[in-house]
């Protein structure tokens, strides 16, 4: 993509896999509108001087909100048919992180892991303490009717029938039909030359209770450094996870001075080469230039690159 240094660039992620589940085009509308506005609303925030970190904090928090993707309202249900989220956001200006992992009855986790960062010492914060803090900020708590649709727990049946946990849109031949929920994440690239990036999750179908993914964990699913890039994963968390993937693709582009183009390529070449890794990634380099990168069949994400028109697609 392009390579001078302008204005603002923002990415967003909606989930990775075979996305069989969007196969009519109602559907796909559907989601590829979501992103659309999505993006317009970072490039309101961008275009007018705003943050990077306040980008990423607000396009994560309408994708949150959406309940087509899996993220706070939309978020799947674990083995005990509950919600438990988790999400994390990153500046790229002085590396301050914050995380949340397995909370429920919060409708914006992405909104409590930024609380974590700013309103404490740590980076991060788990299930009843989570919890807990979210209270002392003062945050009010969802009800429990404002994450249990029809869709997830008729997916949760299936995935029960087939005594199996569900990745995010990933699919084989027997469950392509189930597979409708991912990840959200959003990298930011704002006037000033600073970078952010955000994700959040409700993680695996029928994950054992306590499992947490990769986008709570920094440097696994999110990453952001003003010196290399900012980067969000949607995928299979493990993963991730093993192979620290947002700060490898980091490293690349700080140890071999590459461009978001080849630190992503050089990533998902790790990835998928390590660990047959299922998913992908969204990356901004520290000269606004936007990339994405996936191993799955498809990856629904946008972006808006130095200023220009907003891209969607699968
Ligand atoms: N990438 C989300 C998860 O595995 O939980």
């Amino acid at each position: 993509m392009m390579s001078e240094k302008a204005g603002y660039s923002l990415m967003i992620h909606g989930g990775a896999g075979a996305l069989d589940n969007i196969r009519d085009s109602d559907t796909a509308v559907r989601y590829l509108e979501s992103l659309r506005g999505i993006l317009e609303h970072g490039r309101d925030i961008l275009g007018l001087g705003g943050s990077a970190l306040e980008a990423v904090e607000a396009c994560a928090s309408l994708l949150e909100d959406d309940p087509v993707f899996n993220a706070g309202c939309g978020s799947v249900l674990n083995e005990d048919g509950k919600v438990e989220m988790d999400a994390a956001i990153m500046d790229g200006r002085d590396l301050s992180a914050g995380a949340v992992a397995a909370v429920d009855n919060i409708a914006n986790p992405i909104q409590l892991a930024r609380l974590v960062m700013t309103m404490s010492e740590h980076v991060l914060l788990i299930a009843e303490g989570a919890e807990r803090f979210a209270e002392h900020c003062g945050m009010e708590r969802a009800p429990e009717n404002y994450f249990y649709t029809p869709d997830r727990i008729e997916q949760l049946k299936l995935a029960r029938l087939k005594h199996k946990v569900m990745l995010d849109h990933d699919s084989t031949e027997e469950d392509s039909e189930d597979q409708k929920y991912g990840t959200i994440g959003a990298v930011a690239y704002d006037m000033q030359g600073n970078l952010a990036a955000a994700t959040s999750t409700g993680g695996i179908v029928n994950k054992r209770m306590g499992r947490v993914g990769d986008s709570p964990i920094i440097g696994a699913g999110v990453y952001a450094d003003n010196e290399t890039c900012a980067v969000s994963a949607t995928g299979y968390g493990e993963d991730f996870m093993r192979t620290v993937i947002a700060k490898t693709i980091s490293d690349f582009v700080y140890l071999k001075d590459m461009d978001a183009e080849e630190a992503t390529r050089a990533g998902i070449e790790y990835l998928r080469r390590r660990v047959k890794g299922r998913g992908g990634v969204i990356v901004i380099d520290r000269n606004g230039n936007c990339s994405s990168g996936f191993t799955t069949k498809k990856m629904i994400h946008g972006w808006i690159e130095k200023g220009g028109e907003a891209v969607v697609r699968f």
